[in-house]
């Protein structure tokens, strides 16, 4: 932006998908882990990656600029993200990367697709199955999606923090983010979370977005990925700074030390 200044944002003016990037996304970190996990497995980079659940699929296109031989799949069930990341991030490639994207709308239940290196489905956003068998028919699918040596990338967060309600905030550039745990039932796991985004003018976008969720647990996880056919599963725990927080580096880690909150991936290899 130079030295112009940016207008102040305001509920108004501000796009819910821009301040969720800004807040929430970070591809070049998830694109580094899958790297980094797929070539110690196999010895050589990942090409095709299916992104699950992708929204505005932001990392598949961030994928296609990695390399020319790299492709991507984004399947989401919402055209309104679709669109948005078509008109924002797939418009922003050149022709011959944005052709490597290909983006359906579909239910990762019962989509098809050819069979693939890395399928992530991040974000959480598995945990809109609340239900074992649910869950068991998504992995079903994606393990027989996956080709030999590929990897099925999921994470999820945890901790007492994780258990109860509460709202954290946290500022950014322009706004504040609201990550509000709104509900939370100790007998199912499930957990009913907003993100709201205040304005420094004293507007604010209330639940901009919303996820009912059932917080699955690494173990269950585990078992479920091993139960549809992965070979071997690992779980990379989040280290922690100086200041107690996550420091975005994740390691392989059976016995982590006991947080107030914590964020894995579940890596099921196939
Ligand atoms: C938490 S958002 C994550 C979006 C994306 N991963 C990101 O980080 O921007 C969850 C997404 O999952 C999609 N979704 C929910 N159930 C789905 C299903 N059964 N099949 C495909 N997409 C689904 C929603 O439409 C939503 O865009």
């Amino acid at each position: 932006m130079g030295t112009q200044q940016r207008p102040q944002l305001t509920a108004r003016r501000a796009d819910r998908y821009v301040l969720y990037t800004d807040s929430v996304q970070s591809t070049d970190a998830e694109i580094a882990f899958f790297r980094r996990v797929y070539r110690a497995e196999n010895g050589r980079p990942p090409l095709v990656l299916r992104e699950d659940f992708c929204g505005t699929a932001a990392i598949s296109c961030d994928w296609v600029r990695r390399g020319p031989a790299n492709r991507a799949i984004g399947v989401d069930l919402d055209d309104e993200p679709l669109r948005w990341g078509r008109e924002h991030y797939l418009a922003q490639l050149r022709p011959d990367q944005a052709k490597r994207v290909r983006l359906i709308k579909g239910n990762v239940l019962s989509v098809r697709t050819e069979r693939v290196d890395v399928i992530a489905a991040l974000n959480f956003s598995f945990c809109v199955f609340k239900e074992r068998a649910t869950l068991m028919r998504y992995l079903t699918r994606c393990r027989a999606a996956i080709k030999p040596g590929g990897i099925m990338v999921m994470d999820i967060y945890g901790g007492p923090d994780s258990q109860k309600p509460g709202r954290e905030k946290t500022r950014f550039k322009g706004f504040t983010y609201v990550w509000d745990q709104a509900a939370y039932n100790p007998i199912t796991n499930e957990a009913l979370n907003h993100i709201h985004f205040l304005f420094p003018d004293g507007t604010r976008m209330n639940k901009a977005f919303t996820y009912d969720w059932r917080l699955w647990t690494p173990a269950e996880l585990s078992e479920a990925l091993r139960e549809v056919g992965f070979k071997d599963v690992r779980v990379y725990w989040e280290g922690t700074g100086a200041d107690g927080k996550g420091n975005g580096a994740f390691r392989p880690c059976q016995r982590p030390k006991v947080e107030q909150a914590w964020i894995a991936y579940i890596v099921g290899l196939a």
